[in-house]
C-alpha cells in the first residue's frame, strides 16, 4: 500500500460537509439518508436553511480556515446550480476559504444530472465524485440504478472535460461476481478514471429492500473467503495501474487522495450542514458531536424555528475520541501516530497486544512513530481495533 502523499504536517484540517437529503429514487442497498418527493423539492427554502444552519456554526466553531467543502447526499447534482453557488457563498462569508481548496460535489451519473456540471464548475465545485456503482448494465439494473453504462460513460468524459479533478465510485463483490469478471471491470473503470476510485463491497444494511430480499434467499453474495479474494484482487489492480489504496476502499493516484475524506480519518475537524449530518470539532477545547435532524422538512422546520437542526450529539471523553482515532486512523494505509494517541488517551496503546496483532500479521509498524493494519488487517478491521482499544 503507498503512503499519502498530502503531507501530515498539513494538519487534519477543518471541513465542511453539506448534506442535500433527497434522490429521483431510492436504490434498494442504500440507507443514506436520502428521500424522494414527488412534488418538487423548495430549493430555495433549503438554501436558506442551510445558510441559517452555517451561520450557527460559525458562531459555534469561531473563525477558521477550511480546508475543503463537501457537498453529500442523497444526490447533490439534483440542487440547481444557483443552490449550489448560494451555500458556497455562505461557507465562504462565515470562515476564511483560500483559494482553490477542495470543493466535492457528489454526481449520478444520469444525462439529466451532468447537464448541470458546467453550472456547477462556475459555482466553484472543482472536484466531482460519480456514483457509477458498475460498468455493466445487467448489475445496473440489478442495484437499481437509473442510468446504463452508456450514459455512465459519457458523464465520466464530460466530467473529466469540465472539472480538474474526478473521482467515481464502483460497488463490488455483487451476486455471482468472479475475481477474473471484477478484475476486467477494474481495469476498464482505471482506464477511464482519472485520478481517484472509491470502491465498496457490497454491504447488505438493515431495513433496506436488498436486507429483505436477501434473507428471502432471492439472491446469494460472495462468501467471506470470496469476498477476501475480490479485496486482494481490488489491492493488486488499482497498485499496479497507479492508483494504489490510501484507504481501505479508496484509491488515489499519489497527491489526488481526497483531502476532505482524510481530514475524517486523520481525526481533523468538520462541521455538518443540512438534514442528518454529522459535526465533528473542537468547542471549549473539547470534542463536540453534532447530529442533525434527517427528516428533510422537519429539519428545515427547526432551522427556521430556531436557527439549527441539530437534535443530538455528545461531549466525547478522551478515551472515546482515542478509540475514534484508532478506528478511523487504522483504516489509512499511513496508519496512524502513536504519539497522538497516547496524548489523546492518557496511555500507549498495550505492547503485549500489539506483539500478539504483529505475529499474526494484522499490524505492522511504520518506523518509529506510526502503526498501520497490513492487508489482512484491513479485511478484518473492527476485530483489530476492537482489541487494541480494550
Ligand atoms: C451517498 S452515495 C453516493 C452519491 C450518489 N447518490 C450515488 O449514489 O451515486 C455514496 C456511495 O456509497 C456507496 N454505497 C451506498 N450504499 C452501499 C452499500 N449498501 N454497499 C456498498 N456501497 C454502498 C455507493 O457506491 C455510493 O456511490
Ligand atoms: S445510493 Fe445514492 S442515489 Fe441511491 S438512494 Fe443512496 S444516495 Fe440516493
Amino acid at each position: 500500500m503507498s503512503t499519502v502523499t498530502i503531507p501530515l504536517d498539513r494538519g487534519p484540517g477543518f471541513g465542511v460537509y453539506i448534506h442535500w437529503p433527497f434522490c429521483a429514487a431510492k436504490c434498494p442497498y442504500c440507507d443514506f439518508n436520502s428521500h424522494v418527493r414527488h412534488q418538487p423539492v423548495d430549493q430555495e427554502r433549503f438554501a436558506r436553511a442551510f445558510e441559517t444552519e452555517l451561520a450557527t456554526m460559525r458562531a459555534r466553531t469561531g473563525p477558521r480556515e477550511v480546508t475543503s467543502v463537501f457537498l453529500g447526499g442523497g444526490t447533490p447534482s439534483l440542487m440547481k446550480p444557483e443552490t449550489v453557488g448560494a451555500v458556497l457563498e455562505a461557507v465562504a462569508k462565515n470562515w476564511t476559504v483560500p483559494a482553490g481548496i477542495e470543493v466535492t460535489l457528489e454526481a449520478n451519473p444520469s444525462s439529466v444530472e451532468a447537464e448541470r456540471f458546467r453550472g456547477y464548475r462556475a459555482a466553484g465545485v472543482n472536484r466531482v465524485s460519480l456514483g457509477v456503482q458498475a460498468l455493466n448494465d445487467k448489475d445496473l439494473r440489478f442495484l437499481g440504478r437509473l442510468h446504463n453504462v452508456e450514459e455512465a460513460l459519457s458523464a465520466i468524459g464530460l466530467a473529466r472535460e469540465i472539472f480538474p479533478r474526478l473521482s467515481f465510485d464502483l460497488i463490488y463483490a455483487r451476486p455471482g461476481q468472479t475475481p477474473e469478471a471484477w478484475g476486467a471491470e477494474l481495469k476498464q473503470a482505471i482506464d477511464h478514471a482519472a485520478d481517484h476510485l472509491s470502491l465498496y463491497q457490497l454491504t447488505i444494511e438493515e431495513g433496506t429492500p436488498f436486507h429483505a430480499l436477501y434473507a428471502a434467499r432471492k439472491f446469494t453474495l460472495p462468501d467471506n473467503d470470496h469476498a477476501a479474494d475480490l479485496y486482494a484482487m481490488t489491492q493488486e489492480v488499482t497498485a499496479a495501474h497507479g492508483l494504489p489504496a490510501y484507504e481501505i476502499s479508496n484509491h488515489a493516484q499519489p497527491g489526488a487522495e481526497s483531502r476532505h475524506n482524510l481530514t475524517y480519518w486523520r481525526y481533523g475537524e468538520y462541521v455538518g450542514v443540512g438534514p442528518g449530518a454529522h459535526g465533528r470539532f473542537v468547542e471549549n477545547g473539547r470534542r463536540t458531536v453534532t447530529i442533525a435532524e434527517r427528516m428533510p422538512e422537519t429539519w428545515a422546520n427547526l432551522v427556521e424555528a430556531r436557527g439549527h437542526g441539530v437534535t443530538g450529539g455528545e461531549i466525547l471523553t478522551r478515551a472515546e475520541e482515542a478509540d475514534e482515532f484508532l478506528l478511523m486512523g487504522l483504516r489509512l494505509a499511513e496508519g496512524i501516530d502513536l504519539q497522538r494517541y497516547e496524548a489523546l488517551s492518557g496511555r500507549g496503546l498495550s505492547s503485549s497486544r500489539l506483539s500478539v496483532l504483529q505475529e499474526e500479521g494484522l499490524v505492522a509498524p511504520v518506523g518509529n512513530a506510526r502503526l498501520r493494519a497490513t492487508t489482512a488487517g484491513m479485511i478484518v478491521l473492527d476485530a483489530v481495533v476492537a482489541d487494541l482499544a480494550r
